[in-house]
């Protein structure tokens, strides 16, 4: 037998007993005639001891162990005289009487310790080892729980988990597809999936009322903290359901999960239409745990030959609380800030309200102070508050106000990663439009159904036409989203031909899905959500990356199997890829 305990459970109460225990070396030290040996597996670290003067021999094995070696040691648990209060079994320790090398390691290329001497380059080409810590398995054995409770809670609303094919043809869902060629076709591909839509909604079709899988998903897009090539989402699909069907059903999911896995109670979840989401913050996935509103400011002010704000279609401030003392310093990091070309605001005027009531701006010259109290005042800004003011193109000037709250947050403390904040944001527009291809997209997929009373718009102002389309939102970040689908055929053929699809292209892409609907489609809708990005919450990380096992890196490559590769002329050619 290998063992008969772990290295995380033993405790005061199984002195005396002998147990068997195996795992790696994390650590030895030589004290005197004894040697202490760290033990470690998946559950804990338990101590070994080795002394001299009991058995000489035993000892001698033991200062040739080395870190990482395998052992399986024998020996009584024994009360501990130095007690460890920062590990579970720091009460006792195995007096070993035994000890077996399973195998021997090379020295780690890093220690495999919370605090790594391991840069992230090093650390990913030896992912396997990088598992072994303790903090970085800790984010996997959460991600297990998350999908385990997310399975038991849908398995009780009565959601069947079905499997669709990786292999799959070419989808329009936003991002570019993985393409593999097939051998058994010439010149034709599949696509490996961006999501299951099609399918679940043909599931729908077949009467399965409720699906979900916890799925691989596949995008060939740039990738972020939050963004991975392969991702995981839980799927979701219901028939039968209104848009607040599936808001309840989910939201329920959700809090179940922050209750099970954080022990945290969320309130319900607020609903906030998009349009009021970007007037308030700049941003359809808004982090709420702070108020920070935007104020829009243009009416007051006009007229007084300010020509950056007079030719401006947006002037809005937020009030960032207590910041009016800020050095000239700190705002020149902010203008920096909103400089910067992934923001592009051309300039940011301030306004300090002082402890003394006095208001200083940089826009002084055009405005008197009575002019920048009713800003101020507006704002809700209080003495020793500072208002920030950015102006443009009303959209355009509002994703940038966003960020620079996004950072006022930061700077201020606002964004507590103990603390969650989740909101549904509805109301989304179905299309969007693209100056440079001078057509429509949609905005989440084309199957997203338009707002019943909002269909009659869709010939004469498409875009002002919203969808049943909802995206939940923790902490600013997209962990889910979904929408109502269109089940008529007609409909779908309207959608398709808004969205620049001949009827033929309509029916060589998505003939079958519209075909599906002349037989019988009930009214179906759904959500998926970001698995990964749900873990990541929950575990407090940066990036996704750390709660998946095997990552890829920012340019998609996985540097431990050294993927993607090149291939033989042989495999080429057999793939007619090459004559
Ligand atoms: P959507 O494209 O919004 O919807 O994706 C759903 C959720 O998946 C997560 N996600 C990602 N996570 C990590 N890396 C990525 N590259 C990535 N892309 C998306 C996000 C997102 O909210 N079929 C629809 C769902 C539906 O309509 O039911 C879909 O895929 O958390």
């Amino acid at each position: 037998m290998y063992r008969t305990k772990t290295c995380g459970e033993l405790r005061t109460v199984n002195l005396h007993q002998e147990v068997i225990l195996a795992g790696w070396i994390q650590k030895t030290r030589k004290f005197g005639g004894m040697i202490f040996v760290d033990l470690r597996d998946r559950y804990g670290i338990t101590q070994l001891v080795f002394n001299r003067e009991i058995n000489a021999q035993l000892c001698a094995e033991a200062e040739k162990l080395g870190r990482e070696w395998v052992v399986r040691a024998k020996g009584k648990v024994a009360e501990r005289s130095n007690k460890n209060s920062s590990i579970p079994t720091g009460d006792i320790e195995i007096i070993v009487s035994e000890l077996q090398v399973l195998n021997s390691s090379e020295t780690p290329p890093f220690t495999i310790e919370t605090d790594t001497d391991g840069g992230d380059d090093l650390r990913m080409k030896y992912r396997y080892l990088d598992l072994r810590r303790t903090v970085v398995r800790a984010n996997l054995e959460l991600r297990h729980r998350v999908a385990f409770a997310v399975r038991s809670y849908l398995n009780e609303q009565r959601f069947l988990e079905v499997e669709t094919p990786v292999l799959v043809g070419s989808t329009p869902e936003g991002a570019r597809d993985f393409i593999v060629p097939s051998r058994m076709n010439p010149g034709e591909f599949y696509a490996l999936p961006q999501s299951p839509q099609l399918f679940k909604q043909l599931l729908m079709v077949s009467g399965f009322d409720r699906y979900f899988q916890i799925v691989k998903c596949f995008r060939d897009e740039d990738l972020r903290a939050d963004r991975q090539p392969e991702f995981t989402q839980i799927d979701c699909e219901m028939s039968f359901v209104e848009q607040e069907d599936v808001l309840n059903l989910f939201e329920g999911l959700i809090r179940y999960l922050f209750q099970t896995i954080k022990n945290v109670d969320i309130p319900a979840m607020p609903r906030l239409p998009f349009s009021e989401a970007m007037k308030l913050y700049g941003s359809d996935k808004p982090d709420t745990r702070f108020a920070m509103h935007f104020t829009e400011l243009k009416d007051l002010t006009g007229g007084k030959n300010f020509g950056v704000f007079d030719n401006a279609e947006y002037v809005g401030a937020i009030c960032a609380e207590g910041c009016a003392a800020y050095t000239r310093k700190q705002l020149d990091e902010l203008i920096d800030f909103v400089k910067r070309p992934q923001i592009g605001a051309s300039g940011l005027i301030y306004v300090r309200y002082e402890a003394d009531g006095n208001v200083k701006s940089s826009a002084n010259k055009f405005y008197t102070p009575d002019d920048l109290k009713l800003w101020l005042e507006r704002a809700g800004a209080k003495p020793c508050d500072l208002l920030l003011i950015l102006c443009g193109k009303t959209e355009q000037t509002q994703k940038q106000l966003g960020e620079l709250r996004l950072e006022m947050g930061s700077r201020l403390g606002l964004r507590n990663k103990d603390q969650f904040s989740c909101l549904w944001i509805v109301d989304f527009p179905l299309l969007e439009f693209d100056e440079e291809t001078d057509r429509y997209y949609a905005k989440h997929h084309p199957f997203t159904s338009p707002k019943q009373e909002d269909i009659p718009l869709l010939n004469t102002n498409a875009g002002a036409v919203r969808a049943n389309a909802y995206d939940m939102v923790i902490n600013g970040a997209e962990v889910g989203g979904g929408s109502i689908r269109i089940h008529n055929s007609e409909l779908q053929q309207n959608m398709f031909s808004l969205l620049g699809f001949s009827e033929a292209q309509a029916q060589a892409q998505f003939g079958f899905l519209m075909n599906a609907f002349k037989y019988g489609a009930p009214p179906h809708g759904g959500i998926a959500f970001g698995l990964d990005r749900l873990v990541s919450i929950f575990a407090g990380l940066d990036s996704i990356r750390d709660c998946i096992a095997f990552p890829k890196n920012n340019s998609g490559r996985d540097v431990m199997i050294d993927a993607p590769t090149e291939v033989s002329g042989e495999q080429l050619r057999e793939l007619h890829l090459i004559e």
